[in-house]
């Protein structure tokens, strides 16, 4: 497994680090277990949590992913680059979520708790909070970097200018600066491309594209005629997900991607990797799994390689679907 720098720092990571999103809701703690095992047996250093988690994030659940993975890490922590995210909704009380000081000193804590541990790696910011202004969060990150509990800070789907905003923050305060950034990226949403990747470009922060294989969608197995099968990711992830890729663009440019890959023996899951692993610009690729066979097969990437007109193919897909309208949701 190749690893890189996690931008300007000197922080080692795997090309491909495992999302635990799936832990303590599609997946039990002995299968979430076997996806670690099998994560590790392949030579992912990099783990990705959220205290929202498991998905899709209830704060009566919250908290259970952390603490599955929390159970996996004892005797091996060190050997792990931990990552974590705080913002999410941990309860019903008006301090229990989004990232005022308050909240974030209260949840990196909770975090260290279920995590079983009295360190993150790296502990990320896990949505905008228009409530909160941008030095709040950032002088709490900086008190938890300054305090150990934290060894990098990172943030996660703030637009390009905001990310600008809370660097040039940090920079006029002597605060930690956020030194990655979580994005959704793949073959059928490549939205960063526009202002946020040239941004981490210049200022070294390192991309962890998330969605890699758009929930799924980029395997190929989903039939737009059908609805999506029971505790699949489009059957439990509603309208953010089905709005996101359910529609006849990306089904057509996933045919598309299918019927030009499979005549060269090439799998559309491993294309869409290789393709986001072909960026410069991108650190890590988060993948998920909801079975140790499943990331098994994921992780077959790397036996097989995509030459110069195949990442062109690849890539063009995406200018063919026009500009697709999501359904966001409310
Ligand atoms: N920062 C954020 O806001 C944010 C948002 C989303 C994700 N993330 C992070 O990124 C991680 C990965 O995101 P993601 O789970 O959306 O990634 P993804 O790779 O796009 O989708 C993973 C899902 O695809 C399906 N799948 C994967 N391999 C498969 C295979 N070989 N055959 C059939 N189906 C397969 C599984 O879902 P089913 O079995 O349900 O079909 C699996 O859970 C998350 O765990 C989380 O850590 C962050």
């Amino acid at each position: 497994m190749r690893t890189k720098k996690l931008g300007r720092t000197g922080l080692k990571v795997s090309e491909v680090c495992l999302g635990t999103m799936t832990f303590g809701n599609q997946c039990d703690e002995k299968t979430s277990f076997q996806i670690m095992d099998r994560a590790a047996d392949a030579g992912i250093n990099f783990l990705d949590a959220a205290d929202g988690y498991p998905f899709p994030s209830t704060p009566e659940t919250a908290g259970r992913t952390e603490e599955i993975v929390g159970n996996w890490l004892r005797g091996k922590r060190q050997h792990f680059v931990l990552a974590s995210k705080a913002g999410m909704r941990m309860g019903h009380e008006p301090n229990e979520a989004g990232l005022s000081r308050k909240h974030i000193l209260e949840a990196i804590d909770g975090s260290l708790r279920r995590l079983s541990t009295d360190y993150l790696d790296l502990y990320q910011t896990h949505f905008p909070d228009p409530d909160t202004p941008i030095d709040e969060t950032l002088s709490a990150l900086d008190v938890i970097v300054k305090s150990g509990r934290a060894r990098y800070i990172g943030c996660s789907n703030l637009p390009a200018w905001q990310l600008c905003k809370a660097l040039w923050t940090s920079d006029r305060s002597g605060f930690a600066r956020y030194e990655s950034t979580q994005a959704r990226y793949n073959l059928l949403y490549r939205d960063i491309e526009f202002e946020l990747a040239p941004l981490c470009v210049d200022q070294q922060i390192g991309i962890l594209a998330y969605n890699p294989l758009a929930g799924g969608l980029l395997t190929g197995k989903y039939d737009r005629m059908k609805p999506p099968p029971a505790n699949t990711r489009f059957a439990i992830g509603g309208k953010l997900y089905t709005g996101r890729y359910w529609n006849n663009e990306c089904f057509n440019a996933v045919e598309q991607l299918r019927n030009f890959l499979e005549p060269r023996g090439k799998s559309l899951s491993h294309a869409a990797l290789l393709w986001l692993l072909h960026q410069p610009v991108i650190t890590s690729v988060i993948v998920g799994a909801t079975s140790a066979e499943q990331l098994a097969e994921t992780m077959r990437y790397s036996e097989t390689s995509l030459d110069a007109h195949e990442i062109e193919r690849c890539g063009n897909i995406w200018f063919d679907m026009g500009d697709v309208v999501e359904v966001r949701e409310a």
